[in-house]
């Protein structure tokens, strides 16, 4: 069965990464979410995607000169078209995980460090998953595959995938050569029998960002790992059908 990976939460339908898309991913039948992380001032691991709050919040400037107690006090359904009677608030790494203990969903946390080197960032995501003990049930993916290598050296246990937009020369080696037990692939830059050729050697392929029926039902048909979508309820409804 391939599996269902909300983008950033249903970030198609709720204000991305906050606490209400991911709930609306369980409720949507989504089997796990997708989310980004990132360091606060104060090395609190913040869930957001951009590297500044201006898109997504109330605010201005880089999450990095923020505390996470300035970060919570932002609303993050700002600019957001979705309507919500009470604000979103961006959530620290802990948070949802402590939501995680309470359900079986799979979690894939995207390191956003290609631009701004995050010290230690690794580190911190391994030791939370660790103190959580979510090891089978995160997988963490990046941009930056030097960070994900050194994920790799760090907890050989925990899965990781690289993530890429551009097409690749058979990328089942590639995440062979990093040691990498998934590739996370823009659906764009990957054909079928690339897919199915990566998943005969045992990686993983979940490629994003897909919402649209036909691309769904394309990778549904020759049983993809997984898709990671911003519309978890319209890709569980179309999963019914296979
Ligand atoms: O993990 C897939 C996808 O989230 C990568 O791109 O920019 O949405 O973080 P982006
Ligand atoms: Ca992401």
């Amino acid at each position: 069965m391939t599996y269902i990976l909300a983008h950033r939460g249903s970030a198609g339908t709720h204000p991305e990464n906050t606490m209400e898309a991911f709930i609306a991913a369980e409720k949507a039948g989504a089997d796990g979410i997708e989310l980004d992380v990132q360091l606060a001032a104060d090395g609190e691991i913040v869930v957001i995607h951009d590297l500044t709050v201006d898109r997504t919040t109330n605010g201005s400037g880089y999450v990095k000169d923020f505390t996470f107690e300035q970060l919570r006090k932002l609303k993050a359904n700002f600019h957001s078209t979705h309507f919500f009677k009470k604000a979103a608030r961006i959530p620290s790494l802990r948070e949802v995980f402590e939501w995680l203990e309470g359900n079986g969903l799979i979690c894939n946390v995207e390191l956003k460090n290609n631009v701004k080197a995050y010290k230690g960032l690794e580190e911190k995501v391994i030791s939370l998953i660790r103190e959580f003990c979510l090891e089978g049930r995160v997988i963490i993916s990046s941009f930056n595959h030097n960070s994900l290598v050194h994920c790799i050296q760090l907890a050989p246990d925990i899965q990781t995938a690289p993530l890429y937009k551009e097409v690749l020369f058979r990328p089942w080696d590639y995440a062979r050569t990093l040691q990498a037990s998934g590739i996370h692939p823009n659906f764009k830059c990957i054909s079928p029998e690339d897919i199915e050729a990566a998943m005969d050697c045992g990686i993983a392929v979940r490629p994003y960002t897909v919402n649209k029926e036909k691309d769904m039902r394309k990778l549904f048909a020759i049983n993809c790992s997984a898709i990671i979508t911003d519309y978890p309820k319209k890709a569980y409804r179309i999963r019914n059908q296979y």
